[in-house]
């Protein structure tokens, strides 16, 4: 029995060497330590003994018991061990690499031109405000001096919107410009007033490469006592110096707005020629930017401003030409085409 412990012992050691894995060890565990292994009947044979060979038998398998659980111990420990260094092998950072870079939002080249539109004239003092898109056609047009079927109304295309319960047809319209934002800060703000207003607007358009029906203007409105002409021309080039670089020249042609007079619209000299007249330019050497004027008194009359007392200048540029103007882009369509490949270039 000495011997078959003993040899049980060297066996269950030399086994247990090629227990690689938690399933071997567990299978070896059963067959050594078990209910029904040789061990345990060894160890249930013993009270059959003589009490001098129980004490020796007794012991040694004992030992031999406890050799084999110290074995079993240390190799699940062992495989215990090798089983977390692969974990942490699999896990491995190396927190040598270079990062990947990440996937950062980025301004639209027309907010980017508008910020710059607004900055330039944050530094002239003017305030920035934002009015509806759906507006009622008393402030689109009527006050503005466009009376309903004014042939003016015809320079605008426009989009109405479908009346609710006692409205009339036709007065609610999506803008067609942010003029209207004229009337409703003189209705509520005393002069002196210096407002900025960038905005979408809407009008029916034939879509093509410079006619969009979704656009974004940016007005601007100086109500005082005694601006003049000169202040609106001052106003503009100090604009068009910081936007488009100092070395631009400017040019006032008179043009017709129902709600200015004298209206004008503005010009900036053409960057692909400088004046002598290119393909951009289809030969004329200007590019327009704006419509200008001085706020005419029935518009400053009819919101309750006192035109004999003061004056006031406006202006409405559309943000997509000057964009397209300051970045040589060539079609407006492409600023709501969500085109990463066009985007991905402002940054
Ligand atoms: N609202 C005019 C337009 O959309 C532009 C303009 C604004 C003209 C202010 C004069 C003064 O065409």
């Amino acid at each position: 029995m000495i011997e078959e412990l003993e040899e049980l012992r060297k066996r269950a050691l030399e086994d247990l060497g090629r227990v690689q894995d938690r399933k071997l060890l567990e299978e070896w565990r059963v067959s050594y330590l078990g209910k029904r292994s040789a061990l345990t009947s060894a160890l249930r044979g013993i009270g059959t003994l003589t009490p001098d060979d129980r004490k020796i038998v007794g012991q040694l398998a004992n030992d031999v018991k406890r050799d084999i659980e110290e074995a079993f111990d240390g190799q699940r420990q062992s495989l215990d061990r090798q089983e977390r260094e692969a974990e942490l092998a699999r896990e491995h950072v190396d927190v040598t690499l270079p990062g990947r870079p990440l996937l950062a939002g980025q301004y639209h080249p027309l907010t980017i031109t508008v910020n710059d539109i607004v900055g330039a004239f944050r530094g002239l003092g003017y305030d920035v405000v934002e009015g509806p898109e759906v507006e009622w056609e008393r402030y689109n047009f009527s006050l503005l001096n466009i009376p309903a079927e004014h042939p003016a109304r015809d320079r605008w295309d426009t989009f109405y919107v479908k009346p609710t319960e006692g409205l009339a047809e036709g007065s609610v319209v999506l803008r067609t410009h942010t003029s209207p934002m004229q009337a409703r800060v003189m209705e509520r703000t005393k002069p002196p007033i210096r407002v900025l207003v960038p905005g979408r607007c809407f009008r029916f358009e034939a879509t093509d490469a410079t006619h969009e029906s979704e656009f974004t203007q940016i007005e601007a409105l100086a109500v005082d006592e005694g601006l003049s002409f000169a202040d609106l021309k001052g106003t503009l080039d100090a604009f068009v110096h910081a936007v488009f670089g100092p070395e631009r020249r400017t040019r006032f042609r008179v043009d017709y707005f129902p709600f200015v007079e004298p209206g004008a619209e503005m010009a900036i000299d053409c960057h692909g020629c400088h004046g002598t007249g290119c393909r951009i330019c289809k030969g004329s050497g200007w590019l327009e930017i704006m419509g200008a004027g001085m706020v005419h008194p029935r518009v400053l009359e009819g919101v309750g401003i006192d035109s004999s007392r003061y004056s006031g200048f406006a202006f409405g540029m559309g943000a997509e030409r000057v964009a397209m103007l300051k970045y040589g882009i060539d079609d407006i369509r492409i600023f709501q085409q969500n085109d990463l490949r066009f985007l991905k270039q402002f940054r």
